[in-house]
């Protein structure tokens, strides 16, 4: 199965990601997640992405473009993939199309969730990671038994630098000005799947895999 996740920031595209690809045993591809790595790393790469996130815009495609078709070469995608947050422009949308042509190989389906802006800005702003393992715990929808500490392994939680009311503000407005013309580029190619992404996560899930069958 080859799958884009697309919708705003904080709609819950890592959440159903992590579900999807568990039942579809395919590579969870996250854009956002490979410049934190890069981040957390210090490499060059990490260096200037952060410029762009911190201030809620998006990483030029030069950068981001190379990165995904070299993910996409790897073995573990000869099944299938998940892309989440990638892509994000046009631009980005025809160079996949156009590595995908290459390898011969077609897109199946791509999600998009759909989530009004002041839910979007809630989730955002609670949202709270694991520094250690990744989990991701909502403060009010599922906060960890103890507070600031990751029910999983223990570890702190901490909060994104770019989950600021400000800052969530910008990248929902880029999203509206860079990333919402995906929608009708994919709905012209007959691929999209609309999903209410305001409901709990398992309701959504529900959705998406009666959608995708198996
Ligand atoms: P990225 O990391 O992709 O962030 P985003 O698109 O802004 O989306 P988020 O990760 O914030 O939200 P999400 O939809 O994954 O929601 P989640 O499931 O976590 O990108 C970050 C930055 O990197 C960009 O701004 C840009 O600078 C750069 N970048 C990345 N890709 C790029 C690209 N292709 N091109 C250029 N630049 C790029 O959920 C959020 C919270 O809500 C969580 O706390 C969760 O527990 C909770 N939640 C989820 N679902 C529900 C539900 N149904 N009900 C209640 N709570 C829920
Ligand atoms: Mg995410």
């Amino acid at each position: 199965m080859r799958l884009i996740l697309l919708g705003p920031p904080g709609a819950g595209k890592g959440t159903q990601a992590s579900a999807i690809v568990e039942e579809y045993a395919i590579p969870h591809i996250s854009t956002g997640d490979i410049f934190r790595e890069n981040i957390k790393k210090g490499t060059e790469l990490g260096k200037k992405a952060k410029e762009y996130m911190d201030k809620g815009l998006l990483v030029p495609d030069e950068l981001v473009i190379s990165i995904v078709e070299d993910r996409l070469q790897k073995e573990d995608c000869k099944e299938g993939f998940l892309l989440d947050g990638f892509p994000r422009t046009l631009n980005q949308g025809e160079a996949l199309d156009k590595v995908l042509s290459q390898m011969g190989l077609k897109l199946d389906r791509v999600i998009n969730l759909d989530v009004e802006k002041e839910i979007l800005i809630g989730r955002a702003i609670g949202r709270r990671i694991c520094k250690d393992c990744g989990e991701v715990y909502h403060i009010k929808f599922t906060p960890p038994k103890e507070e600031g500490i990751c029910d999983k392994c223990g570890g702190k939680l901490h909060q994104r630098d770019d989950d600021t009311v400000e800052t969530v503000e910008r990248r929902i407005e880029v999203y509206h000005k860079q990333t919402e013309p995906l929608i009708d580029y994919y709905r012209e190619k007959g691929l999209l799947l609309d999903i209410d992404g305001s409901k709990d996560k398992d309701s959504i899930f529900e959705e998406i895999a009666k959608a995708l069958g198996k």
